[in-house]
C-alpha cells in the first residue's frame, strides 16, 4: 500500500515538473529549445570551415558569409544559448571553433557592426565563461567600434560614403552600443559609455517622426551636424516604417534603459512599442509585415526577423514596466507561439539547418527576400529563453 502511494506521488511530482517545463504562455520552450539545438547541428555539419551561416540561396541551398559581414557573430552566440540550455558539449565545441575565425574581427574599423558581430558571440562566451582573452577581444571591439564616433555629428557612423559631406547614421546602429556599455564596465574607462549615450540622445532627436516611428537612414552634414536627408534604404518608402527598424529601435532603446535608468529611454521604448503594437498594421498573429506600410498589405510579405527581435524586446521591457508587463508579455508569447508554428519553424532537417522561415533582409534591393536569415534564429533563441525564464 505504502508503495503505490510513493509510486502515485512520484507520478504526481513527475507530471507537474513536465507541466512546469510548459510556459503559462502554452509555449513548450523546453522542447522547441532542445529541437533547435539538434536542428543547428545540421547547419554545424554543413557549414564549411572559417564560414558563417547567412541565410540560403534561390534553391535553398546553405548560403555563407565570411567573419566581415555584419552577421557573421549570431551563429555562435545561438550555439552558445543552445549549449546553455542544452549542456550539449557539441554546440558549445562548435561555437568556440567559429569564434576562432571570428575573432580578428576585433580590429575591423570599417564597419558599425561590431555589437552585433562580437557582443553576440563573445559576449556570450564571456558570460558564460568569464575569461580575459575573451575580456581584451571585446575591449578590442569595443576601441575599433568607438573610432567611428563623430564628435560634431554626435554619432558613430553606420556607412561610408564616396560624398565626404556625408554621414550615415541608420536606427539598426542602436544595437551596438550595448558593447560600449559593458567596455566601460569592464575598463573604467567612461569613454565607451559617453559615446552610447551621444549617439542614442542624437538618434532620439532625429531619428524619430511625431509618431515614434523611425526613418532607416538619416543622413548628417558632416560639417554641421545637421540632418541633410531623412530616408530609407531597406524599408519599403522614405516615409514607411521599415518593421526591423522599428524592431532595433525597440531593443536598442529597452537596453539604453537597462544600462542608465534613465527615464527618457525606458519612454522612447515604450513609445516605439505603442506605435508598433497598436498600428493598424499590426497583423492578429503578431508577425508583422516586412515594413508596416509594405504596398499589398494584407498580401505583403512577413518578416519573422522583425517578430524575433521585438518578442525578445518585449520581454525584457515587460520587467521595466509593471502596468503594461501582462500586454509585452502576452504579445511576445503570442509572437513566439506563431514563430513556434509549423509555418515558421522548419521541419526538422529542412530550411538548411536554420530555425525559422520567411524573413526579410533587403527587399527594395531584391535580397534575403522570404527566406532564413541567421539573426532571426538568435533573436527568436534569446527571446524563448527570456519567455522560459518569466
Ligand atoms: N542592416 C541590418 C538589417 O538588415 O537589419
Amino acid at each position: 500500500m505504502k508503495i503505490r502511494l510513493l509510486i502515485a506521488a512520484l507520478g504526481i511530482l513527475l507530471s507537474a515538473g513536465c507541466a512546469g517545463r510548459r510556459h503559462t504562455s502554452g509555449i513548450n520552450t523546453t522542447d522547441i529549445l532542445s529541437r533547435a539545438a539538434e536542428q543547428y547541428k545540421v547547419l554545424a555539419a554543413t557549414t564549411p570551415a572559417g564560414r558563417f551561416p547567412k541565410s540560403t540561396t534561390a534553391d535553398g541551398k546553405l548560403e555563407t558569409s565570411g567573419s566581415e559581414w555584419w552577421c557573421s557573430g549570431f551563429y555562435p552566440g545561438t550555439l552558445l544559448y543552445l549549449y546553455e540550455q542544452t549542456k550539449d558539449g557539441s554546440l558549445k565545441s562548435e561555437a568556440l571553433r567559429r569564434l576562432k575565425s571570428l575573432e580578428k574581427e576585433q580590429y575591423n574599423t570599417a564597419t558599425h557592426d561590431l555589437g552585433f558581430m562580437m557582443f553576440c558571440s563573445f559576449g556570450n562566451a564571456n558570460r558564460l565563461n568569464p575569461d580575459d582573452a575573451y575580456k581584451q577581444i571585446l575591449l578590442n571591439s569595443a576601441k575599433s567600434l568607438s573610432t567611428r564616433f563623430n564628435p560634431t555629428i554626435g554619432c558613430i557612423k553606420s556607412w561610408d560614403s564616396k560624398n565626404p559631406s556625408d554621414f550615415l547614421v541608420i536606427i539598426d546602429n542602436m544595437m551596438n552600443l550595448e558593447l560600449l556599455f559593458w567596455a566601460s564596465r569592464e575598463s573604467g574607462d567612461p569613454r565607451f559609455r559617453e559615446i552610447a549615450l551621444i549617439h542614442a540622445n542624437t538618434t532620439m532627436k532625429h531619428h524619430f517622426r511625431p509618431d515614434h516611428s523611425s526613418y532607416h537612414v538619416i543622413n548628417y552634414d558632416a560639417k554641421t551636424g545637421q540632418p541633410k536627408q531623412k530616408r530609407t534604404a531597406q524599408g519599403a518608402a522614405n516615409e514607411s516604417a521599415w518593421s526591423r527598424g522599428q524592431a532595433w529601435g525597440l531593443y536598442g532603446f529597452t537596453v539604453m534603459f537597462r544600462e542608465t535608468k534613465d527615464q527618457k529611454y525606458l519612454a522612447q521604448a515604450e513609445a516605439i512599442a505603442d506605435f508598433m503594437l497598436k498600428h493598424a498594421n499590426f497583423p492578429a498573429d503578431k508577425v508583422p509585415y516586412w515594413d508596416f506600410n509594405a504596398p499589398g498589405i494584407p498580401n505583403a510579405l512577413r518578416d519573422a526577423s522583425a517578430a524575433a527581435i521585438t518578442a525578445s524586446a518585449l520581454l525584457e521591457l515587460a520587467g521595466y514596466v509593471p502596468a503594461r508587463s501582462a500586454w509585452y508579455k502576452q504579445t511576445a508569447a503570442s509572437m513566439l507561439m506563431r514563430l513556434s508554428s509549423n509555418d515558421y519553424l522548419a521541419a526538422p532537417g529542412t530550411n538548411a539547418g536554420f530555425l525559422l522561415k520567411h524573413s526579410v533582409g533587403h527587399l527594395p534591393a531584391k535580397s534575403e527576400v522570404d527566406v532564413p536569415l541567421s539573426y532571426a534564429d538568435y533573436y527568436f533563441v534569446e527571446a524563448l529563453i527570456r519567455l522560459k525564464k518569466s
